[in-house]
């Protein structure tokens, strides 16, 4: 991946599962990566490990919900890498919602990650882009955002408002010289899904979810689609009429006890 070498990334999310992942193999194609989540222990090791093997890392802790720490930690990355190139907004969280147990707390906690925790970011990161006339913004969304998964649609919500908002932006931004790339991961293992007790077809190994990303991202794909047999299925599901969707999608799935929906 040439095309990303000496690029600055930021990227949330990056103390666990698809973030780490990401975070290493960016750092071994040359991406300066800045690393934010939660968890300082967890990314100071990743850090330590990226230079270990002579690769940079920036360590820059926050809460994604805490819009002033956001905007704390990328502007860190950014007086010591330099200009943001790329920010791939990755942090997100899984919990299910199922309507016997409906409580509008579950849903406002995954808004305000998954939805709230992106957009601060991106607020954060657009208007130096704007100014150079460049820059990459990556979302991981899911492809639980298709359609509303029964036991799971504050979690699919929150990823087809993503979606969604990534889209609007991507149109926006284009004439302007920044990329807009969505993600749209199948299931992936890492603790999110570990969490989970339900079936996860073609779940895929998280080392091989980061290189599909990661190659997606060199090519400023404005969509990252993967696994192809759950992203096809999904896509036809997507069309498929609401009589049909309900009983199939009951059939299928009926009401999980456990987070997350397709994550
Ligand atoms: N795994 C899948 O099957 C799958 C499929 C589709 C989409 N996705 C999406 O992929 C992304 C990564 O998920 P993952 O599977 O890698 O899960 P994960 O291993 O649980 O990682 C989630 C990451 O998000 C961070 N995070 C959560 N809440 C945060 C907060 N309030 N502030 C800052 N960081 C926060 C966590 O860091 P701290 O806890 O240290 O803060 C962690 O680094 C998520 O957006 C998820 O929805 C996952």
């Amino acid at each position: 991946m040439p095309r990303l070498r000496g690029q600055v990334a930021v990227i949330t999310g990056a103390s666990s599962g698809i973030g780490t992942a990401l975070a290493r193999n960016l750092a071994k194609a040359g991406v300066r990566v800045g690393l934010t989540a939660r968890r300082t222990e967890a990314l100071e090791s990743l850090a330590g490990s990226i230079q270990a093997w002579g690769g940079t890392a920036v360590v820059a802790p926050a809460d994604a919900t805490d819009r002033v720490s956001t905007h704390a930690a990328i502007e860190r990355v950014a007086s010591e890498l330099g200009p943001i190139d790329l920010l791939i907004a990755n942090a997100g969280m899984g919990l299910s919602t199922p309507a016997d147990h409906f409580s509008a707390d579950d849903v406002e906690q995954l808004v305000r990650v998954n939805i709230l925790g992106v957009a601060y970011a991106v607020e954060a990161v657009l208007p130096p882009m704007l100014a150079r006339g460049r820059g990459h913004i990556v979302g991981i969304s899911s492809l639980a955002a298709y359609r509303g998964l029964p036991g799971t649609g504050g979690y699919c919500a929150t990823k087809a408002a993503l979606s969604a908002l990534l889209e609007s932006l991507r149109v926006e931004l284009r004439p302007k010289g920044i990329a807009v790339t969505t993600v749209h991961p199948g299931y992936v293992r890492t603790p999110m899904t570990e969490r989970a007790n339900h079936r996860m077809p073609f779940l895929m190994d998280v080392e091989h979810a980061a290189r599909i990303i990661s190659r997606g991202i060199a090519a400023r794909r404005s969509e990252v689609n993967f696994p192809w047999p759950i992203a096809g299925f999904m896509a036809l599901v997507r069309l498929l009429p609401n009589s049909i969707y309900d009983r199939l999608s009951h059939a299928l799935i009926g009401r999980r006890q456990t987070p997350p929906a397709g994550s």
